[in-house]
């Protein structure tokens, strides 16, 4: 059994986590922390939990979150994840981060993208990239696990198998992705509001968006060359789930029999409980993941091209639901654990 706290707890991922991991056989949750909401229990701001959690939100204070600790996620929003992480670490806590601050290696990226400093840069190298379907063996002994982003969970998870076995045509992988409102998180802003969204659908950052060099950055380590995909986001009227539609050349050579894609992606995902590839023709629909960890993903093999079509639900596999996996495995429980 392991005391877990979470910073962040009131918003939109801080809430999953408390929810599954209120139902983990081998976590106790012993605190939950946010700034606007200390002193409010948390089954009054969430109705939903009532009858099943009894804590109470406090201000983020590290030396009473280290005190109740073993592991601590933090739900923040980035930026606000480095200011905490140097003193967990020195306390000898771990930590799973859900926000971008540990994700990009490159710290001029991060600056350039996320318009900051960053205050940490002494962390960022140890930080493991919390995608189990590829590090997993560096994620059972990390000390600090930097959670993937929501999009790029969904567009690496599709193009993976493609880019690390030399049969993606690196200068032709475009990722098409649609995302539900809460991707976005709680803030409030007038594109987020009901009335714009509602029987709308936009692209945003088209090609210049945040998750960009984070897809780039993971499918380069994959492919041991420098790739940039051509990375769309749009807005959904719907309040969860990622569709990414990839659209992939083969290269020169790599033609193969029909249905060599499909047992390629079937290999690659063997060990991944939560990647399930759909048989020939059928593609996943938001529907068939959301509430779930699980990613979802159709191929359809056309001539010289690949399209493959993925679904996650941003808020489960995109951020809750794979930070509870990863912690599954560091602390080797059944890498299932709250998840099914
Ligand atoms: N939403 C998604 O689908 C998704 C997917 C993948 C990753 N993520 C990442 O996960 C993180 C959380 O996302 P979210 O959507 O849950 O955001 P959110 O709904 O805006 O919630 C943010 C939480 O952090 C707290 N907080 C904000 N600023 C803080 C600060 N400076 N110090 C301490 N606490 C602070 C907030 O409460 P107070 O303001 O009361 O402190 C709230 O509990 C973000 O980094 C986001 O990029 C989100």
């Amino acid at each position: 059994m392991i005391n877990v706290g979470i910073i962040g707890a009131t918003g939109y991922v801080g809430e999953e986590l408390v929810g599954l991991l209120l139902k983990h056989p081998q976590v106790k949750l012993t605190n939950i922390s946010s700034r606007s909401s200390s002193g409010e229990l948390f089954y009054d701001l969430s109705p939903r939990f009532k009858g099943t959690i009894t804590l109470t939100c406090d201000k983020p204070d590290i030396k009473k979150i280290c005190a109740k600790s073993d592991l601590v996620f933090l739900a923040l929003p980035h930026t606000a994840s480095m200011d905490f992480v140097p003193q967990l670490l020195k306390a000898g806590k771990r930590v799973i981060d859900l926000s971008a601050d540990y994700r990009i290696k490159e710290t001029a990226v991060y600056e350039k993208f996320y318009a900051v400093k960053h205050k940490d840069k002494l962390n960022i190298k140890d930080a493991v990239y919390g995608l189990p379907e590829i590090y997993k063996a560096k994620i059972k002994t990390a000390k600090l696990i930097a959670n993937p982003g929501c999009y790029p969970t969904v567009s690496i998870l599709s193009v993976a198998p493609l880019v690390a076995t030399g049969i993606a045509d690196i200068k032709s992988i475009i990722i098409d992705a649609k995302s539900g409102v809460t991707g976005a998180g709680k803030k409030l802003a007038e594109g987020l509001l009901f009335s714009e969204v509602n029987e709308d659908f936009k692209a945003y950052k088209v090609n210049v968006h945040q998750h960009g060099p984070e897809i780039d950055q993971e499918i380069s380590k994959l492919a041991g060359k420098k790739i940039h995909a051509t990375f769309v986001p749009h807005l959904l009227p719907v309040n969860r789930g990622i569709l990414a539609t990839c659209y992939i050349k083969k290269t020169q050579g790599s033609k193969g029999k029909a249905g060599d894609i499909l047992s390629l992606y079937k290999k690659f995902y063997k060990d991944g409980p939560f990647v399930r590839i759909r048989k020939p023709g059928d593609f996943p629909r938001l529907k068939d993941v959301v509430y779930t960890n699980f990613c979802d993903i159709g191929i359809q093999e056309d001539g010289e091209s690949v399209i493959v079509i993925a679904a996650i639900d941003n808020l489960l596999k995109g951020a809750a639901g794979q930070a509870v996996q990863n912690m599954n495995i560091m602390y080797k429980f059944p890498e299932e654990a709250a998840l099914l």
